[in-house]
């Protein structure tokens, strides 16, 4: 990033020559169209992605701020709340909201979990938020922000969540339970079926984080893929993040927050009537929203529907079960856990994986790393279909390299953000 800091130009200039510098500034930006990225954009074809660029364009003006100004918006948040809750098996009564992303939702869940417990007369200062060390970061930002604590509780040898290791960190200042369908760090969806058990038996809020996998699990199972309860259907579970601008396909800044009930949704809302002017209510963190945001997620479900989206988890599950097989026949390598999505990772107990990743990186490869085990990290799209054996044969040259040179990537840091 530039450290001059710049100023307003005095005077404007063309589009067509503001619309090159723009491009110009995305010269060295990783190339996600041709499949070399395999994290932060979800890239399901350019018609997919021309469909969610047009419905954005069409509503990027309005704002869902204005349900009364908008019927359009509140329409189409409402049928998209509705075919998630149908997605994921939710009761008659259970009710959700559009957010900008997994971590408004979650701060969403959250607030609810806390502010229900509140309800009941709990002093929740400092109150815990058990879960896996799996789980996403944005729990941590939430307490942070709700004055609550997050425990983190180390995952079992199969990568999952540990739950009675998870039942032995439950004190009287739980509120909330954590799992997740599927974690980030590894792919691996958490036994919710044994967490919601743990939740019912101890009176406890299970949140199940599925941002990754909300809206492309349900999909994989209707192609046969072995997927766990992790939704719904099991009772204990309070409420579900699953974002929309990840396996959804749609635009950045969609995602949806789902509570079993009218009740749990309630704790989320914010209302406020003591200023001049007037009442003030909003569903979610955010005051004004993003109609684009909303069309653009409405118009990318309809495109796709069941069968468009079943098409698309076939050729991400299939690319990792394809790069999987052929990274574990590479000598020195081995995958990690036996994930059953879109996500898995690998790494190796006879090289260094980070001097593996940086050789790939020079190929044009930008992928994730992990830290526990050290390892490489691919967040597949169905753009990957195509580029899979380009990746295996890059893999097979830089770790063929990597042995060569004996060389280590020192005390590289793995960052996602
Ligand atoms: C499992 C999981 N939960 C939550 C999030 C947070 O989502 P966002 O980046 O949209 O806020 C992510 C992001 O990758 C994730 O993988």
């Amino acid at each position: 990033m530039s450290e001059t800091r710049a100023a307003l130009p005095q005077q404007g200039s063309d589009w067509q020559s503001v619309r090159e510098r723009l491009v110009a500034l995305g010269a060295h930006d990783a190339n996600w169209r041709s499949g070399r990225l395999a994290v932060y954009v979800f890239h399901a074809g350019e018609d997919v992605l021309e469909v969610a660029k047009q419905a954005y364009a069409l509503y990027q003006s309005e704002n869902a701020l204005g349900p009364m100004a908008f019927p359009s918006l509140r329409q189409m948040e409402s049928d998209v709340v509705g075919m998630g809750l149908s997605l994921l098996n939710a009761p008659e009564g259970a009710r959700g909201s559009m957010t900008s992303g997994g971590t408004e939702s979650i701060l969403m869940a959250v607030k609810a979990c806390r502010d229900e417990a509140r309800s009941r007369g709990i002093d929740t200062a400092g109150a815990e938020i058990v879960a896996p060390r799996s789980a996403h970061p944005a729990f941590d930002k939430a307490a942070l922000y709700l004055g609550l604590r997050v425990v983190r509780v180390p995952v079992a040898g199969d990568l999952r969540a540990d739950v009675p290791a998870m039942a032995a960190a439950v004190t009287p200042r739980t509120l909330m339970l954590v799992g997740s369908a599927p974690c980030f760090p590894y792919g691996m969806v958490d036994p919710i079926a044994e967490l919601s058990e743990l939740a019912l038996a101890r009176g406890l809020w299970l949140h199940v984080d599925a941002c990754v996998g909300g809206y492309f699990a349900p999909f994989a199972r209707m192609n046969g893929a072995p997927v766990p309860a992790f939704d719904f259907e099991l009772p204990g579970v309070r409420s579900i993040s699953a974002d929309l601008h990840k396996y959804g396909y749609a635009a950045k800044g969609a995602s949806t927050i789902f509570h079993r009930s009218e009740e749990g949704w309630r704790h989320q809302v914010f209302e406020f009537e003591d200023w001049p002017a007037g009442g003030m209510h909003t569903p979610t963190l955010a005051g004004t929203r993003p109609g684009g945001a909303i069309a653009s997620a409405w118009a990318v479900m309809h495109y796709l529907g069941v069968e468009g989206y079943r098409e698309k988890a076939r050729a991400v599950t299939q690319t990792r079960e394809k790069l999987m097989a052929a990274i574990r026949e590479i000598d020195g390598l081995r995958t990690h856990g036996e994930p059953i999505l879109g996500l898995f990772t690998y790494g190796s107990e006879q090289l260094d994986i980070f001097a593996v990743w940086g050789r790939m990186a020079r190929r044009g490869w930008f992928t994730g790393l992990t830290t526990e085990p050290r390892g490489i990290h691919l967040m597949l799209s169905p753009a990957h279909a195509g580029v899979a054996d380009e990746y295996l044969a890059d893999l097979r040259a830089s770790v063929a390299e990597v042995r060569a040179s004996g060389e280590s990537a020192g005390d590289t840091k793995a960052r996602y953000a």
